[in-house]
């Protein structure tokens, strides 16, 4: 086994396994990695190498056999049957597996050169999405070596003197290594949300003042989400006929995350616009509301499950799941139940895996009438079995850091684009049933 290994890294093929080679070369390789990878691995994306020319996948063929087998890459952690296909579904066909599996077996031959697709690779520093019409860039946050951060923040004060909409919006992040997550949200004017704090600049207040909110305050006339940044993040424009909309006004607020890793740095994160050059029909709203913030994990527990559900007050079109957890975090399913009784599984994630925040977007967004339940049922495993476990002794609630936990389905709706959107969460949103488990 070690003598394999190191003849992989070294590149030199085994004598006798080029003797099958004749029927799978690098040219029927070269269009699955092309597809299912090189999103991923190449210079400047967040894959640890390049996986594009015949020389940079050869001496990882081993590494990429076993990876694919065991569905360890590509990351995608949602269970197949779920009611809706998604458009951003890395999993791969099992014949796409059996041809990379072949190639590795007949000692990974070149083959006859093929056009490789250049689309899916930017060059780095560039952008996916093309130019933006607008970068917002963090004035530089200071990441120390060592310790516990909490969020920071800055605010950009856009002030557009007419309704701005927003088709899409890429990140650049600029310290990938400390990165824990980026939030941008739309604060419209007259919201309280941080309302005491000063602008262009960046500030660390403390959950008391992030919070500190007008009782009659409205959902989304607090604070919207623009785009989030999680490991695993892929730029995405929502859809073709939708937008978001920064109204006249507005400024736009950056939550930032940081994790210590033993170096100080500087980051500069950037946040690229793509403006809509007309209204579009539809808007893009993305909800944080089905959460459960009850959570008490006892110790050791292994199957600690969490119930949370809300109820549509108008009509909306489901645009893509997100589930968010900690690290204590192990399965989540999100469910559907429409008015006329029926019941659908909307994302299954069996294996839930804290370093990759997929964003599951939905192909065809199914249209759920006013009255529709969403619910999501999250599990954790408190015990000493799982590694990534900081303390089995600790009872777990809701919180910033990875040492306590968090349960929501953050989900992107589409709505006509005259809705009135804080009629969506008219019903206010409520545990439904007890939580199994407590
Ligand atoms: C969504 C991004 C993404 C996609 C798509 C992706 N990878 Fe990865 N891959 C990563 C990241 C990030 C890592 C490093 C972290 C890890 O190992 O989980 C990685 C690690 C790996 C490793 C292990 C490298 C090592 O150091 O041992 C292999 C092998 C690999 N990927 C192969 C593939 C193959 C083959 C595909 C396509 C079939 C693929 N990956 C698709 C992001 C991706």
């Amino acid at each position: 086994m070690r003598i394999s290994i190191v003849s992989v890294a070294l590149g030199i093929f085994l004598a006798g396994s080029c003797a099958q080679a004749a029927e799978v070369t690098y040219a029927n390789v070269r269009p699955i990695l092309e597809k299912r990878c090189v999103g991923c691995h190449a210079r400047g994306e967040i894959g640890p190498m390049p996986l594009g020319a015949y020389a940079e996948v050869r001496p990882w063929a081993k590494a990429i056999r076993a990876a694919v087998i065991s569905k360890a890459m590509p990351p995608w952690h949602a269970a197949p049957g779920s009611a809706h296909a998604f458009l951003n579904d890395r999993s791969m066909t099992r014949g796409e597996i059996d041809t990379l599996v072949k190639w590795v077996d007949a000692g990974s031959p070149d083959g006859p050169a093929v056009q490789a697709r250049s689309h899916a690779i930017r060059e780095p520093g560039g952008w996916r999405l093309g130019d933006p019409d607008l970068v917002l860039r963090v004035p530089g946050v200071q990441i120390p070596k060592s310790g516990i951060l909490q969020y920071s923040f800055v605010i950009f004060p856009l002030h557009f003197d007419h309704d701005v909409w927003v088709r899409a919006a890429e990140w650049h992040i600029d310290q990938r290594g400390q990165v824990h997550h980026m939030n941008a949200f739309v604060r419209e004017p007259g919201s309280s949300y941080l309302a005491d704090f000063p602008k262009n600049e960046i500030f660390t207040p403390t959950v008391a003042e992030r919070g500190k909110k007008r009782s009659d305050e409205a959902v989304f006339a607090r604070r919207q989400l623009l785009q989030g940044y999680e490991p695993g993040y892929a730029p995405m424009p929502w859809l073709p006929d939708g937008a978001k909309l920064i109204k006249a006004g507005s400024d736009v607020i950056f939550e930032m995350h940081f994790n210590t890793n033993g170096k100080e740095a500087v980051d500069h994160t950037e946040l690229g616009l793509y403006l809509s050059p007309a209204a579009p029909l539809n808007r893009v709203v993305a909800v944080d509301t089905l959460r459960d913030l009850d959570l008490a994990i006892p110790p050791a527990s292994a199957n600690y499950m969490s119930n949370a559900s809300m109820k549509l007050g108008s009509p909306a079109r489901l645009l893509s799941i997100q589930p968010h957890m900690h690290v204590r975090g192990k399965s989540m399913e999100v469910r559907a139940i429409y008015p006329d009784g029926r019941k659908e599984v909307l994302l299954s994630v069996p294996k839930y895996d804290f370093n990759w925040q997929t964003t599951y977007a939905i192909k065809n967004p199914p249209l759920m009438p006013t009255g529709t339940v969403l619910e999501s049922v999250a599990g954790y495993d408190n015990s000493p079995n799982n590694k990534f476990n900081p303390d089995p002794a600790a009872t777990v609630g809701w919180g910033d850091q990875t040492t306590s936990e968090m349960h929501i389905a953050f989900l992107e709706l589409v709505v006509d684009a005259k809705a009135d959107v804080e009629k969506l969460l008219t019903v206010q949103p409520k545990m439904i049933g007890t939580p199994a488990g407590r």
